[in-house]
């Protein structure tokens, strides 16, 4: 979530996080999740920020259904100074999990099987439909796999943290069926949008910086062709400027092909 918190310290990470989980466990089935712990903390202590994550999901009543590691590839990881006189690890890594709610809610009569995930028994293997959705190749290539390695989006001028599309195109793969609705609260340049969109789902997305709404924006009429258009007012994308400093800019991105 970029350098804010570096500078304001973990409780701004907090202030931020913590509505939105709470969000995620009133209206979402499923909540993948991706974050590196945060090591600029000015002291000799790290911020373990997934182990809070997972925290703040169990308190809303979500646990966890998967954890995995994203090792990055493609960077050079050598010893650089920070690291040199910090002692920290680098970080080559990062985490993901998805959480679901706690088996034992009350599902409103609906089988487990039906649900996103629910228990089925202990050796269910295949059975739960984040397994039978990927195709064999899936499973063996990554649907299987604990550490996924994939490269790293090189900084760029569009977005500083820009996220590889593979993340977010498995976990929509996984975890929903077409025409779902994924949603990014932290969407920055857009990369769930362009993966939702080559799976066939519908998006919504929110984030902080009109900047990187209008690259997201950007990003997914050059993926389909397609004129955004901004809800309310009718106006195409670029006949409406921008201003810095803009609350929160939330769209929904995606065709509906229910008709
Ligand atoms: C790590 S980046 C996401 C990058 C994104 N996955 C991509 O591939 O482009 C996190 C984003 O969250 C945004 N953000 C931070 N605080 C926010 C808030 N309170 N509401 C909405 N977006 C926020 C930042 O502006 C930043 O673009």
């Amino acid at each position: 979530m970029g350098k804010e918190y570096e500078q304001r310290g973990i409780e701004a990470w907090f202030d931020t996080v913590r509505p939105v989980i709470e969000n995620l466990a009133r209206f979402a089935d499923v909540a993948c999740w991706q974050i590196g712990d945060l090591a600029a903390t000015g002291s000799q202590f790290i911020e373990p920020t997934m182990a809070y994550s997972v925290q703040m999901f169990i308190a809303v009543g979500m646990r966890p259904i998967w954890t995995r590691i994203w090792e990055k590839q493609g960077m050079n990881f050598g010893i650089g100074p920070y690291h040199l006189v910090s002692n920290k690890p680098v970080q080559q890594y990062e985490y993901l999990a998805a959480f679901a709610a706690a088996l034992g809610d009350d599902t409103g009569g609906e089988p487990p099987e039906l649900r996103e995930y629910g228990f089925l028994c202990a050796f269910a293997a295949g059975q739960y439909r984040f397994v039978r959705r990927l195709t064999q190749a899936e499973r063996r290539a990554w649907g299987y796999a604990g550490i996924w390695h994939i490269n790293t989006v090189a900084e760029n001028k569009d977005h500083p943290a820009m996220f590889p599309l593979e993340i977010p195109e498995r976990c929509i793969r996984m975890h929903s069926d077409a025409c779902d609705i994924i949603l990014d609260p932290f969407s920055g340049a857009g990369t769930t949008i362009i993966a939702a969109e080559r799976q066939g789902r519908r998006c919504c997305a929110v984030e902080l910086s009109p900047g990187y709404c209008d690259v997201a924006v950007e990003r997914w009429q050059r993926m389909t062709g397609l004129q955004a258009v901004l809800e309310g007012s009718g106006a195409l994308f670029g006949e409406q400027s921008r201003h810095a400093g803009e609350p929160a800019t939330s769209g929904t991105f995606g065709r509906d092909e229910r008709g």
